[in-house]
């Protein structure tokens, strides 16, 4: 017997197989009538969850017999996780497995964001070396201060890769870490410290905004701001604003306020590149991330722990 499922969106094409061939999927996305669809799943103990909706108190009233939400990608603040709690509805993530290939992707923002080799291969294309000459210099990564706000799993990945790249690494957590990075006691310290500060933190209301003027007035003209968090950690009008004003030397992005849509001024800027939440994005690591949410559901449906329940 299938164990019967929700599914909340359409997901990564190999997982979303094994989901509907391992389990009796109900698909949430696909409902003419979202309500008498719950009703008709209120028995359904498990759900698995892509994207960007919201798995909040109601939907978990709405299957009361939930005992598992099953998050395809390590952040998971579009999950209530306090309405979940209070229920005793486990959820998992799917840390780790996502670490290398987040971090690479941080490692080209900054190195497209200081050195921007898209720009000057836009200008080759664009016939402009041979009737412009050479494409202007930009800024060197080797001796600069990386300052990692979220020094986590994917942090220290990234703090790993930019110390190949001659980089200095600090960092601030709430909590200080035992390792030989220098430690700042808040965000504004580390971003005055810091030439590239980069972002890695968990997004929700803990982190709402907080890269705001005083972050980015400490970053100052001549440094950089990198964001593989979430867009909600960084108040993205004011940031748009800065670059506009030349306030911040420049920003890669890989996260926005309100994906998919990202505000148009940003794309008239030449001192941002921008990646379409693209940071897990490889084949391998996506397999990785499917299997690790499908192997959760199973284990909880065999009596067994899950593998990566998310603490508290
Ligand atoms: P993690 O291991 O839990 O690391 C998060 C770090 O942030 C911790 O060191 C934590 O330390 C710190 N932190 C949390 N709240 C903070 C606050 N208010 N101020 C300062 N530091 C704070 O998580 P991870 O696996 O590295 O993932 C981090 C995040 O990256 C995810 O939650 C997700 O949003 C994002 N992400 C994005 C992509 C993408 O595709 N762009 C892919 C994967 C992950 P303390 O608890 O000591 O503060
Ligand atoms: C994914 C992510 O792009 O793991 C995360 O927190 O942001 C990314 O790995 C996302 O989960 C896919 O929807």
């Amino acid at each position: 017997m299938k164990h019967e499922i929700v599914i909340t969106a359409q997901g990564h094409k190999g997982t979303m197989e094994r989901l509907q061939n391992e389990f009796a999927p109900v698909k949430l996305w696909e409902a003419a009538d979202r309500e008498a669809t719950l009703k008709a799943a209120a028995h359904v103990r498990g759900l698995a969850h892509f994207g960007h909706s919201k798995v909040d108190g109601k939907l978990m009233d709405a299957l009361p017999k939930l005992e598992i939400i099953s998050n395809f990608g390590v952040g998971v603040d579009q999950i209530d996780l306090v309405a979940a709690k209070k229920r005793s509805v486990i959820v998992t993530n799917t840390p780790n497995v996502l670490n290398e290939c987040v971090a690479d992707c941080a490692m080209s923002l900054v190195l497209n964001t200081l050195r921007k080799f898209g720009r000057a291969e836009d200008y080759l294309r664009a016939g402009s070396w041979a009737t412009h000459g050479p494409y202007p210099l930009t800024a060197s990564l080797g001796g600069k201060v990386m300052g990692v706000l979220g020094l986590g799993r994917i942090g220290e990945a990234i703090a790993q890769r930019a110390q190949a790249f001659g980089m200095k690494i600090r960092y601030h957590n709430r909590n200080r870490k035992n390792v030989s990075y220098e430690y700042d006691p808040d965000p504004v310290t580390l971003a005055r410290n810091s030439d590239v500060l980069i972002v890695v933190t968990p997004g929700g209301a803990e982190t709402a905004k907080l890269v705001g003027a005083a972050v980015l007035d400490a970053l100052g003209p001549s440094g950089y701001l990198v964001n593989v968090a979430r867009g909600s950690v960084v108040d993205e009008k004011l940031l748009l604003r800065y670059l506009q004003e030349r306030k911040i030397a420049g920003a890669g992005l890989d996260v926005f306020e309100n994906e998919p849509k990202v505000p148009a001024e940003f794309f008239t800027l030449d001192n941002a590149v921008l990646y379409p939440h693209v940071a897990s994005a490889t084949v391998e690591t996506r397999k990785a991330m499917g299997d690790l949410q499908v192997e959760n559901l199973h284990l909880h449906f065999a009596g067994k722990p899950v593998k990566t329940p998310i603490s508290g």
